[in-house]
């Protein structure tokens, strides 16, 4: 490499890549293996994703949990992010989607479960809080992630610099649109505000597993993985820590072949 010239197709070999023939393969595995570490009771501290990526995950886990009656007494979640303005009860809330798609069917304490409150007078203020709530938690074991269209992670928006730790920020127009599903397909519902875990409280978790399924995700997971690090795809940061798994469909590890 010339020096000074711009990295390109560096494959970070820290990265282990694994594809899947479909996305309820991947699923059922990463549910087996989150299972897994959850055995007899054992402690485990989870960072959660929202989206539509994870929905095959929690119900596989939802299933797995009913059919081997695993434990969830000892598992403690913090969620990645929160809409500002909204919280508890809102059905456009993440913590209503993480209700209605995994809290509800395992029995997991209420107290053990971690998440900004959108509605917080003060968002600083909120996020120190949880900045500090997860360090007394003993820290996160493993972070779950998906990825935006545009590389985002949680909701850390391509930028010229990122915040580490947990923030409130702005969402670009595409995520707006991304996430207008869960708005009943209206963009304009969706907030304009979020509050996040930063690139920093994510690359603090000793695991990290990013999942990407489907041809929207092409994109993204090259520029991750085969680009620079830039905050400019704030997923490609992931190639700094030890150990982060993708997890990928046919679709996606067609395109990375
Ligand atoms: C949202 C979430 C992210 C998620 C991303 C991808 O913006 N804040 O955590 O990874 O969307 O969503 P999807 O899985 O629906 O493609």
């Amino acid at each position: 490499m010339v020096c000074g010239s711009r990295p390109t197709s560096t494959y970070p070999s820290s990265v282990v890549v694994e594809a899947f023939a479909a996305e309820e393969a991947l699923a059922e595995v990463l549910a087996g293996r989150v299972a897994a570490r959850m055995g007899a009771g054992r402690p485990l501290t989870l960072g959660l994703p929202t989206g539509r990526t994870p929905l095959a995950l929690y119900a596989a886990l939802a299933r797995m949990t009913r059919s081997h009656r695993i434990d969830w007494s000892a598992v403690r979640t913090f969620n990645l992010d929160e809409f500002v303005g909204l919280g508890a009860g809102d059905p456009h809330s993440y913590r209503t989607f993480m209700e209605r798609h995994l809290f509800d069917h395992v029995a997991i304490p209420s107290r053990n479960v971690g998440f900004l409150d959108g509605r917080a007078v003060d968002p600083a203020v909120e996020c120190a809080r949880y900045e500090r709530a997860i360090r007394a938690a003993g820290g996160l074991d493993l972070v779950l992630l998906g990825i935006g269209g545009n590389g985002h992670i949680g909701f850390n928006e391509p930028a010229d610099a990122l915040i580490a730790q947990t923030h409130a920020t702005t969402l670009d127009e595409p995520t707006r649109a991304a996430n207008a599903w869960w708005f009943g397909g209206n963009p304009a519902a969706v907030p304009h505000q979020a509050l996040t875990m930063g690139v920093g409280t994510i690359l603090s978790a000793t695991e990290i597993v990013l999942m990407a399924t489907g041809a929207a995700k092409i994109a993204p997971v090259r520029a991750m993985l085969q680009g620079p690090v830039t905050t400019r795809v704030p997923a490609s940061l992931l190639q700094l820590h030890r150990n982060v798994r993708v997890m990928v469909d046919a679709d996606v590890a067609a395109a990375l072949a």
